[in-house]
This record gives structure tokens, sequence and C-alpha cells, in this order.
């Protein structure tokens, strides 16, 4: 008999179904192979007979000596991974009869076999689900771990099971299993706790949190330049709780790309704050930017509309650092191979770190360097001009005080006053960039643009001729200047660029300056 039955290939953020054609029929001659799986499955998908058999054998069902042929189309896909154990298990039993399941071509069906018939997460369930709604499949069928992140999708039955009879117990309609029931707008104002960490725990760095709402205002890329101990990590670690909430809409970019790289938490439904992805810098370049021989996403798609920190950016590997500039422009990843190419999305604000030597303490206001200059240049050159040049905001952190940090005076400001300005900001931006497909921010501004939206009166000009003489900036620091400091002038609800706004932006150019080192 033949069954036909669904599953789903993810390629990229996006999930592809796959249907799964099982027939049994036909004697099997002694030493010949009696269990035939075609359509381009990987190892693991043909691995999944052996568990297949005995989750079968484990529960009560058998696998009668007859040929079974199980196809998966589209044949020109690749089927990669072990999720296939449950569909074609079930597609199993329909075809030799040991089941009646009439309505199997209504859902679709995911999930890993244990020999026991118990059932293990998959990863892209998100995607999965949402290709199904597409499709107006009645229902998704896939593991209890899962069910929660696919229950986000409105109009579809999304049923999480443990094992093998609940899911036959779905199609037969015996049992008790009913579809997760979760309302995706509830569930999204739920997840927006708060965050555990604050702005308000950072005691003074005024200053520092000034340019850290100014780098959130803008969406500009940040380095924090410091000694060891001066709060850099503390300060970078508090960033997504002062940029704008994410909106349903980007959650769910976010969400899907966690589905695929397997990185959601158990149970968990949506990924409602920003990101915060902070690597080790021993990290490799797959890991970074993704790829892998099975493409994953990196850490800079898992950064997706939030926050990629890279701490102590030197100690960085150079190659990793170089290829990070591409993503950063067009806010994608491509993956190729050889039969197919994949897109990871990567729109992410840097926020880097770093001490100014080796030793920590140059330009240390007490503190006393004992590094030669040859050696503070060459610590500064590890990171490439290219990527600096794609870092808008340099802030030099220098430790507050002992009696700042005992001090119990009057508590700082905390985390949700800041944001409140930062989204002012980001909607006099949004309107600045109307109609345009790729501008959200200033920071993302292209020169001509600059040139529009950043006019300087005379006053404006002859002060920032005469910074870029006085401080000895490169000309890479033109238009960053004039963006952070459009940036401030959002901040400030001032239409034109005044006088301060560009003294404020010129303070942001400390690796700019030639006298640095
Ligand atoms: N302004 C501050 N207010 C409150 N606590 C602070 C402040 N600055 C530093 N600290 C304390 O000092 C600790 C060390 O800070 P942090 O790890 O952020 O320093 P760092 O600049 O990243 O140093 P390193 O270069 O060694 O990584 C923090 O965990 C925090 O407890
Ligand atoms: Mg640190």
């Amino acid at each position: 008999m033949l069954i036909k039955t669904f599953a789903s290939a993810v390629q990229g953020v996006d999930a592809q179904t796959i249907a799964v054609e099982v027939n049994a029929g036909g004697l099997v001659a002694p030493n010949k192979k009696m269990y035939h799986l075609v359509g381009l499955p990987d190892n693991a998908v043909r691995e999944g007979f052996e568990r297949i058999e005995a989750a079968l054998k484990n529960n009560r069902f058998k696998i009668p000596r007859i040929k079974i042929v199980v196809n998966l189309a589209p044949a020109d896909i690749r089927k990669a991974g072990s999720s296939y154990d449950l569909p074609i298990a079930l597609g199993i039993l329909g075809a030799t009869r040991q089941l009646d399941l009439p309505d199997i071509e209504e859902f679709m069906i995911m999930g890993e076999l244990s020999l026991d018939g118990s059932l293990r997460p998959i990863t892209g369930a998100l995607p999965m689900a949402i290709q199904a709604r597409k499709e107006r499949f009645k229902g998704l069928i896939l593991p209890i771990q899962n069910a929660r992140e696919a229950a986000i999708v409105n109009d579809l039955d999304v049923y999480g099971v443990e094992n093998m009879q609940q899911a036959i117990d779905v199609l037969t309609g015996e049992g008790d299993q009913k579809p997760v029931d979760l309302n995706t707008r509830d569930e999204f104002a739920r997840a927006r706790e708060k965050f555990p960490q604050d702005f308000a725990d950072v005691k003074g760095q005024e200053k520092i949190k000034r340019a850290l709402e100014m780098a959130a205002a803008g969406g500009h890329n940040v380095i924090l330049i410091g000694p060891p101990g001066a709060g850099k990590t503390m300060l970078a670690r508090r960033m997504p709780t002062i940029l704008p909430p994410l909106s349903l809409h980007e959650a769910l970019e976010t969400t899907k790309i966690h589905s695929v790289a397997g990185k959601l938490p158990s149970n968990a439904s949506l990924i409602a704050v920003r990101p915060f992805r902070s690597p080790h810098h021993t990290i490799s370049d797959v890991a970074l930017v993704g790829g892998g021989s099975q493409p994953s996403p990196g850490e800079i798609s898992l950064a997706h509309h939030g926050v990629l920190f890279l701490d102590e950016l030197p100690e960085f590997k150079r190659t990793v650092l170089e290829v990070l500039r591409q993503p950063m422009e067009e806010r994608k990843v491509t993956i190729s191979r050889a039969r197919l190419s994949v897109d990871y999305p990567a729109s992410f604000m840097l926020v880097a770190s770093m001490n100014p030597c080796p030793c920590g303490f140059y330009n240390h206001p007490d503190k006393e360097c004992v590094c030669s200059p040859g050696v503070v240049q060459r610590y500064l050159n590890k990171i490439s001009g290219p990527l600096l040049d794609r870092i808008d905001l340099h802030v030099e952190v220098t430790p507050v005080s002992y009696e700042m940090l005992s001090s119990r005076e009057r508590p700082a400001e905390s985390s949700i006053d800041i944001a409140e300005r930062v989204v002012q900001a980001r909607q006099i931006q949004q309107k600045r960039f109307e109609g345009s497909e790729s501008l959200f921010c200033n920071a993302q501004m292209t020169g001509r643009m600059v040139r529009e939206v950043c006019a300087l009166d005379a006053d404006g000009a002859a002060l920032l001729k005469k910074a870029m003489e006085r401080l000895q900036l490169s000309a890479r620091a033109y238009d960053r200047i004039l963006k952070v400091a459009r940036t401030a002038a959002d901040l400030g609800g001032s239409d034109r660029i005044k006088i301060e706004h560009l003294a404020e932006a010129i303070q942001y150019r400390s690796l700019d300056r030639e006298d640095w080192v």
C-alpha cells in the first residue's frame, strides 16, 4: 500500500515541504535489502532506519519482511539530519497496514526517534510551522520541546508530542492530544520581560553612558577603549536595554534564526528582547559568520536585530575580523555551496572593547604604561583600518574612583528613561528615511545622503575644519563626525546641526587622532 505524508527541509531560514512517500509490498528474496530510501538523503537520514526499526519493535509494532520503498520528494533537495524518523516511521505503519491513518496527509510531521520511541527535539521548527501554515496544512506534529516555538504561528494546529504513540494518537484521534494553545500577542508582551541588567547599576560614567545613548539612537557601531576593570564589559552588556523594543516582526525574524541554529532554549517560544551575543576571541570564522558543510547561522546572525559584542577586539584573529566586513555592509551573509546558496540575515550593532595597549594602562591618568611605543602601535594595528572605518564612536573609558563606586548618592538614570529618548530620536530618523528600503538609522547613511541631511552652517564648517587640523584627524573621520553630529541633533530634537552637536561628535574620534600613539 502507498502512504504519503509530509515533512520539511530547512534551507537558510526558510523551510520547504518534503513529501514522504512510503510504499510497502512485494516479497524480498533472502539476503536482499528490504528497505530502500531514495530522494537525496544524507547519512543521518539513512541511519534513521535502524532507529525506526527499534522504535517500532519496542512499541509492539513490527517491520514485516516485505519490500519498503521510501521516497523523499522533491529529489533535488538534500535531506539532512535525523528529524525525518517520525514521518517515515508513521508512513511505514500506514503502508504496512498496521494502523489506519486516513488523515496523515493533512499533517506535517517531524521528529527524531530514540530507540524506545520517544522523541528528541529538532531544529528549525518555526520556519517549518510558517511553511505549514502557508500551505494550509491542518496541523503540525513535532517533539514537545519545539511545540511552543512553532505555536507562535497562528491558524495552525501544533501538536507537541513526547513519543511515537502520542503522535499516533493525534492521527487516529484517540487519546487526549490537544494542540498547543498560545496567543502570539500575549506571549510577545509577556516575553518582553525586564532585562536583568540596567544602566542604573553603573555608577558615574555619565559621559560614557551618553556616548552609548548616542550609539543606540543612531545605530552607530561603538568601541570602548580603556584599562582593565574600567567597566567596559559591564557597560556593553547593558546596551540592548536602551535599544528600541523589538517589533513582533523583528522578533519573529530573530527567533527564526535561533530556531534554525538550534539555539532556542527548550520550551521557548519567542525571542522578544534584543539578543546580545559575545563570542570569545578564539572563535573561528565559520562560527562567527556562519557556514559549515551543513550551513548554519553564525554569531553575527544570532545577533540579528541585537548587539554583537566583541570583547578584547585586538585578541581576535585578523582573518576573523576581516570576514566581518562584508556582512556588516550588506546586513546579511550569503553562504554558497555547490548545490545551494543560503542567506542569513545579520543586521546587528557592533559593540567592541579593547585595552589601549597590551599592559592596559596607556593614556591612564594615574598608572604608568610599561609598553614601548612600538608595542602599542602593533597592538592597535591588529585591528584593520577597514573595520575601524565602520565604527563611528570611539569612547575612552576611565575607571570611576573608589568614592564614586561606594557612594550611595542619587541613583543613576535607569535604562527605561534612556531608551525613551532613543526611541524618540529613532522616530525622527524613521521620518527622515521614509521611502527608503535599506535605510533605518543615521549610521546607515551613504556619503551622498550625509551631505544632503548633515549640512553645516559657516560656524560649524569652520569648527570642523579647525578640529580636523588641530587633532590631525584623518579623512575618514569626516563623514563619521557628521553622522554622529546628526544623531546628537536628533537626540536634542533639533532640525539643524548646531555647534554643540558637532563638538560632541568630534570627541568620539580618539583612534583617528594621529597623536593617539
Ligand atoms: N562605574 C561602575 N559602577 C559600578 N561598578 C563598576 C563600575 N566600573 C566597574 N565596576 C565593577 O568592576 C567590575 C569590572 O568591570 P568590567 O569587567 O566591566 O571591566 P572591563 O573594563 O571589561 O575590564 P577588562 O579590560 O579587564 O575586561 C564590574 O563587574 C563591576 O562590578
Ligand atoms: Mg572586560
